[in-house]
């Protein structure tokens, strides 16, 4: 399993903090909520956050975009350091053009879908992409509940990816902790976003370990 921490839940005024953490307990991605008060009711970061992150780390920034416009952010996003970016199939209009200018930017492209987006609605871009990232709370906060019906989605997801014989990665957002990693992992995630579980733990690096403990107890079986 890939650990992708999700800094929109760390301290924000201390967001070097946030990298440290996410270098110091084995971090494979991290994971940057970039939010327009339009698509989503909150804002967050924009492209000089982005930019100053990826001068700070050399982990790679997976890039989720919560806008409603992603297209005219895209070049900007990938110039400020993105390593992955992802936006809503809900706001893509033209999504196939859309993972193509990511690929192009040299970046890898995810489609995200919300809880009451069926995946099955997938199967004609996936050849397009490199990771689906699968909504388990409705995007616009840390701190919500999980979706638990996510799991099924990934389930799905993973049974039409290797139908069509094709590698894409599974990610999930939204409500993970060492509960509920577990439970993603044997659906077939490959990536787990989490944000409170890590850093609104006193300790987020023993909050990692707990994750990855966890996971690791269900991918051996
Ligand atoms: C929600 C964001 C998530 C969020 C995860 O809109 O996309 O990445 O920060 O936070 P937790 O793990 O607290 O649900
Ligand atoms: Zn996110």
């Amino acid at each position: 399993m890939k650990l992708a921490p999700s800094i929109l839940a760390a301290d924000l005024a201390d967001l070097a903090a946030a990298l440290a953490v996410c270098e110091q307990g084995g971090a494979e991605l991290v994971h940057v909520d970039v939010m327009d008060g339009h698509f989503v009711p909150n804002l967050s970061f924009g492209v000089p956050v982005v930019k100053a992150l990826s001068r700070r780390t050399e982990l790679p920034l997976d890039v989720h975009l919560m806008v409603s416009n992603p297209d005219r952010l895209l070049d900007d996003y990938l110039a400020a350091g993105a390593d992955r970016i992802a936006v809503h199939w809900e706001v893509a209009e033209h999504v196939h053009r859309t993972l193509g200018r990511i690929r192009e930017g040299g970046a890898e492209a995810g489609v995200v879908v919300n809880p009451g987006t069926p995946v099955e609605l997938l199967e004609d871009v996936l050849e397009a992409l490199d990771f689906v990232l699968v909504m388990s709370v409705n995007p616009g906060f840390a701190g919500q509940a999980f979706i638990p019906r996510a799991l099924d989605k990934a389930r799905r997801l993973r049974g039409m990816i290797e139908r069509l014989g094709l590698t894409v990665e599974i990610e999930m957002d939204g409500g993970l902790d060492p509960d509920t990693v577990p439970r993603a992992v044997e659906a077939g995630v490959e990536t787990c976003v989490v944000g409170s579980a890590i850093f609104g733990r006193e300790d987020p690096l023993a909050a990692m370990a707990e994750i990855r403990a966890r996971a690791a107890e269900r991918e051996v079986r």
